[in-house]
């Protein structure tokens, strides 16, 4: 399994003196050289982490693959479709959300997606979709185009049972199963940390997974190298 680190929480503690450390980009830099396999960073609407300097940067420095996660409105679009990174990963967003709280809606905003990938598209933009584990969303993406899903994984890092974590792991590999017959490529994400990762990798069907929180914190403990190389040494 492949995995992609997000580093939108070093913009957070950058962001928290208005300076200029730490850097995310140093520290994707830095990422990189410990064996990532990808940064991901979601340039939201409201700029509270990620900002439009640090993905232009982030474009310029990135060996590996830049993941930009981000919204289907045309600001935003734009940015994209002018930096070019190699995935763009659609997302919902509200602005009151801590975090990205689940799967985007593909069914009922069929037009508005369809038309945000045309235009990744047409830039030359792999697309990914950020979706729950549910059959009809997946049928829609392929539908629509989209190369890629990334299944959230939030119900299962949450689960406040065995029971429910086990049933959320069986729809998420029974999804990743059904979108690879599809053709699409598999991401996953959302909570997954160094305790709930194990199970997970149980799934054949996914490609890669994007984890930013659990790293960070604890790189912060234990330095990011290690932090790295831990979690590698559990999606073998
Ligand atoms: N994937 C997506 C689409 C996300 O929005 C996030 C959170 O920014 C992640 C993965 C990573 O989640 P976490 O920080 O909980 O590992």
């Amino acid at each position: 399994m492949r995995f992609c680190l997000n580093v939108d929480h070093i913009a957070v503690l950058r962001n928290a003196r208005g300076e200029v450390n730490p850097d995310p980009i140093t520290f994707a830099l830095m990422a990189e050289e410990y064996g990532v396999d990808g940064i991901v960073v979601h340039l939201r609407e409201d700029r509270r982490h990620i900002n439009e300097r640090d993905v232009r940067l982030l474009r310029e420095t990135v060996k590996t693959k830049l993941d930009l996660e981000m919204a289907a409105v045309q600001e935003i679009i734009d940015i994209a479709c002018d930096v070019k990174p190699e995935l763009a990963t659609l997302v919902p967003e509200r602005r009151e959300e801590l975090t990205t709280e689940g799967g985007l809606n593909v069914i009922d905003n069929i037009e508005v997606i369809s038309n945000t990938i045309e235009q990744l598209h047409d830039a030359d933009i792999e697309v990914s979709l950020f979706i729950e584990p549910d059959i009809e969303q997946i049928n829609t993406a392929a539908e629509i185009g989209a190369d890629l899903i990334e299944i959230h994984t939030g119900i299962y890092a949450n689960a406040s049972s065995e029971e429910e974590m086990f049933d959320e792991l069986e729809k998420i590999r029974i999804a990743a199963k059904h979108a690879k017959k599809l053709g699409l490529g598999v991401n996953a994400g959302h909570g997954l940390n160094y305790l709930n990762i194990k199970e997970f990798t149980s799934i054949e069907d996914i490609d890669e997974v994007s984890i930013g929180q659990a790293v960070i914190a604890r790189s912060v403990f234990v330095g990011l190298e290690k932090a790295i190389s831990e979690m590698r040494a559990l999606l073998r």
